[in-house]
């Protein structure tokens, strides 16, 4: 689709406005653009689409077609230097030194690595979650989103005011990982925070005091994985934490040590907090929009259009705003010229919502020709290992949540709804909603 036709087109979308952003006086570490960027993005993607944020030091990458250029080409844009650059930014020496003192050791992201390290590990996680592993798992996450449902209709009987975020989606999610991992005895409050703190590392809006605070979280995060491996080295289970301690790589090797510890954190946090912002935003989708829930309430028994339904919602409102990418030497992009060293931002999320490349990007579509080709988990050599899994769990809530719960409305006004304080992810902060059982 053409740029000229798609912008005629965007413009007669009913959500789509002109371009009236001022975008040098602009920073995607502002409060208000975090919570509503959309203007901000399309701005971008108009006027000046890697654009160079200067509050934030990053380059914003906004337009579909140069966000999958980077994604393709880990080479060139390596994703190892760009997180490293990103993590615990401002703070990096401390927050080590405190992890190193307290937690264990300092254990670098080895799935956040550059070919040929990276593919060696993501192998191995590339076996924990196929297709076929997925969905032998869908019955028993079914009973336990389910049973979730049901609780949050008992906590909404008689009208009283539910968090459809803290109540329902973070528990949820927190519930399904911890199951796979093998982690009978969790608190799913620690959980929360612990998670909280990880992504905190990446969301570059964290001051020294919570930094310190976090770095703390973090370290009883790593000492409780490290207890858990030492369970399953004298005794195996069945569970993914014995897999990971007990695994060989390709090359006939093991994980080490810190190489384990590392991936265990990444896959409870990363299996938690992206899928309960989905599923927080599967009930600010079906409470706002009732076109879109009256349309899902009349067909919970579709598998095929509640899987369009879980794309349309990861394309319209994705829970992963923008990772960090490094370049490794001189290269042009969407027609800037960029240094070797260059920190990028890649956003996602604008790109989801590109004009050129969905029509009417910001309406929910099901019968969308190109609905599955977002970037909400995005492309390449990182793309989410984790997808078939995310996919799958927000499927079932939604189906369970149409199958059990009648009318979903929003508490409070929109505009009252709050979003965490992050460049990396857009995260409703709470949700309250009144809701009802389906008669
Ligand atoms: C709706 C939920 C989810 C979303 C939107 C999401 C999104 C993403 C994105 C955007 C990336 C990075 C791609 C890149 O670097 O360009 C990623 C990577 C990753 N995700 Fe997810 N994710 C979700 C759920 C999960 C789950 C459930 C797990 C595991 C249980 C998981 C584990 C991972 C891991 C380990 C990586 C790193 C992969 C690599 O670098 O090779 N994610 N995810």
């Amino acid at each position: 689709m053409g740029q000229s036709n798609a912008e005629t087109q965007a413009t007669a979308c009913p959500a789509s406005g002109g371009s009236l952003f001022d975008l040098a006086g602009s920073s995607l570490t502002q409060p208000e653009i975090q919570a509503h960027p959309n203007a901000f993005y399309q701005a971008m993607r108009r006027e000046d689409p890697v654009h160079y944020d200067e509050k934030l030091g990053m380059w914003l990458v906004s337009r579909y077609e140069d966000i999958v250029t980077v994604l393709r080409d880990p080479l060139t844009y390596s994703d190892k230097h760009g997180y490293a650059a990103q993590y615990a930014s401002g703070f990096f020496a401390e927050f080590k030194e405190i992890l190193e003192r307290e937690g264990g050791g300092f254990f670098p992201d080895v799935i956040k690595d550059d070919p040929p390290a990276h593919t060696r590990v993501r192998r191995l996680l590339e076996k924990a979650f196929t297709a076929h592993r997925v969905a032998s798992l869908e019955p028993g996450i079914t009973t336990i989103i389910a049973g979730f449902v049901e609780k949050l209709a008992d906590q909404a009987a008689g009208g009283r005011v539910v968090d459809g975020v803290n109540d329902f989606a973070i528990p949820l999610t927190i519930s399904v990982i911890c199951e796979q991992l093998g982690l009978s005895h969790f608190s799913a409050d620690k959980i929360k925070g612990w998670s909280a703190a990880v992504t905190a590392q990446i969301g570059r809006m964290q001051n020294r005091e919570q930094m310190i605070d976090n770095a703390r979280q973090i370290c009883e995060l790593q000492n409780f994985i490290i207890e858990q491996m030492k369970q399953r080295e004298a005794a195996p289970r069945e569970d993914m934490i014995s897999d990971l301690v007990h695994a060989h790589t390709d090359d006939g090797g093991k994980l080490s040590f810190a190489e384990a510890v590392s991936l265990i954190r990444a896959l409870i946090i990363a299996g938690n907090d992206t899928t309960a912002t989905a599923i927080g935003n599967l009930l600010f989708i079906l409470a706002t929009r009732p076109e879109v829930a009256k349309a899902l309430q009349g067909s919970a028994a579709d598998d095929r259009l509640l899987n369009r339904f879980v794309e349309e919602l990861l394309r319209v409102a994705p829970p992963v705003r923008g990772l960090a990418k490094m370049t490794t030497r001189e290269v042009e992009l969407g027609g800037r010229k960029l240094p070797e060293h260059a920190h990028l931002l890649v956003l996602y999320a604008s790109g989801n919502d590109d004009e050129t490349h969905f029509t009417c990007p910001r309406e929910v579509d099901l019968n969308r020709g190109n609905l599955s080709s977002h970037v909400a988990f995005g492309v390449g050599i990182h793309r989410c290992v984790g997808a078939s899994l995310a996919r799958m769990e927000i499927k079932v809530a939604a189906r369970e949540i149409v199958k059990r719960l009648g009318q979903i409305r929003l508490a409070v006004p929109v505009e009252q709804i709050r979003y965490l304080p992050t460049v990396a992810t857009h995260s409703i902060q709470s949700l309250p909603l009144t809701l009802s059982r389906r008669q």
